[in-house]
């Protein structure tokens, strides 16, 4: 059999869902078990990590196993040894890989190279733990997703793709709000789309006012303007981006019960306030605990006992 990927959202069957959620907060309360006991988990990180890599080295722990964390600088990765070559090497010591890089085709080669499973960790594309943690959040905070106005306000980057896929599979009511030439995936949207179309829920708008987006929103989420890759951009995007910082003032168009989510690490007074990220409506700090137990019941899901 197949080994169980992770690599965006579809991954695991909207079906699945409520039950990962489910033995998330299990774990959230519980935090240990043995159901990784003798396994090895390979943290691959071609990116800078904090959350990603610390939550799933613990996560590991947590659940009774042990991980390895391999940077490109050190190690044969940087020197330039294949995808290929480097999945199938760890699949003899390892158990799972989690991948952080940069194309999405990368996560794709690792998976058909690998005899263990693989779980993205963020590409340029994608980040389905991030945006899993981020769902499990909002059913913490209000006992359901659907039925909820979610609002994205910035880059259509990796982040706003993996809310748009689950807004497709959920059938969620989403507004992004991007700058022009900031869309996200054109082909993401229409995917996502055409999902909504065939189970007749759910709606995904892109507009370029963050008000249009923000009035009457339960969750409203943001990223930061350059992403990893894009430093160079940095400057030209402050200037793309003025008028999509989340304030207090934007935030007063927003349902009275909204939070703010922010998938960190943040740039206050860029894409968010220090008052707003700091203040009442933010669950940032939950949101970035949650991405611990969502990590181990992803990797339960991925290597079932
Ligand atoms: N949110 C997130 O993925 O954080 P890191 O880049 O620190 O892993
Ligand atoms: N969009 C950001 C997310 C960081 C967690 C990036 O890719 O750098």
């Amino acid at each position: 059999m197949a080994p169980r990927s992770f690599l965006t959202l579809h991954d695991i069957d909207v079906d699945q869902w409520p039950a990962v959620f489910d033995r998330t907060a299990i774990l959230r309360v519980q935090r240990h078990d043995k159901t990784l006991a003798g396994k090895t988990i390979a943290l691959v990180m071609e990116k800078a990590s904090t959350r990603t890599r610390v939550s799933f080295e613990v996560a590991a722990y947590e659940l009774g196993g042990n991980s390895t964390h391999l940077s490109a600088s050190g190690t044969q990765i940087g020197r330039g040894e294949p995808a290929e070559d480097t999945a199938r090497v760890l699949s003899e010591y390892c158990h799972a890989i989690v991948l952080r890089t940069f194309g999405q085709d990368r996560v794709e080669t690792f998976q058909r190279w690998a005899t263990i499973p693989v779980v993205n960790g963020l590409t340029d594309l994608h980040h389905p733990c991030q945006v899993a943690t981020d769902l499990f959040t909002v059913r913490e905070r209000f006992d359901q997703i659907d039925g909820l106005r979610y609002a994205w306000i910035g880059d259509g980057n990796n982040m706003a793709n993996s809310w748009i896929e689950a807004a497709g599979m959920f059938g969620l009511d989403l507004v992004l709000a991007c700058p022009a030439g900031y869309d996200p995936d054109a082909t993401i949207l229409a995917t996502a789309r055409g999902e909504q179309a065939r189970a007749g829920r759910g709606s995904i708008e892109v507009v370029r006012d963050p008000r249009d987006a923000v009035r009457g929103a339960h969750v409203v989420n943001t990223d930061v303007w350059a992403s990893m890759g894009q430093e160079e951009e940095a400057a030209k995007r402050r200037v793309a981006f003025a008028g999509y910082c989340i304030d207090d003032k934007l935030m007063g168009l927003a349902d009275q019960a909204s939070i703010v989510l922010h998938c960190l690490p943040a740039h206050r007074g860029e894409e968010i306030t220090g008052d707003v990220l700091d203040g009442p409506r933010s669950l940032a700090w939950r949101q970035a605990g949650n991405r611990l137990h969502v990590a181990k019941a992803i990797l339960e899901y991925v290597l079932p006992s």
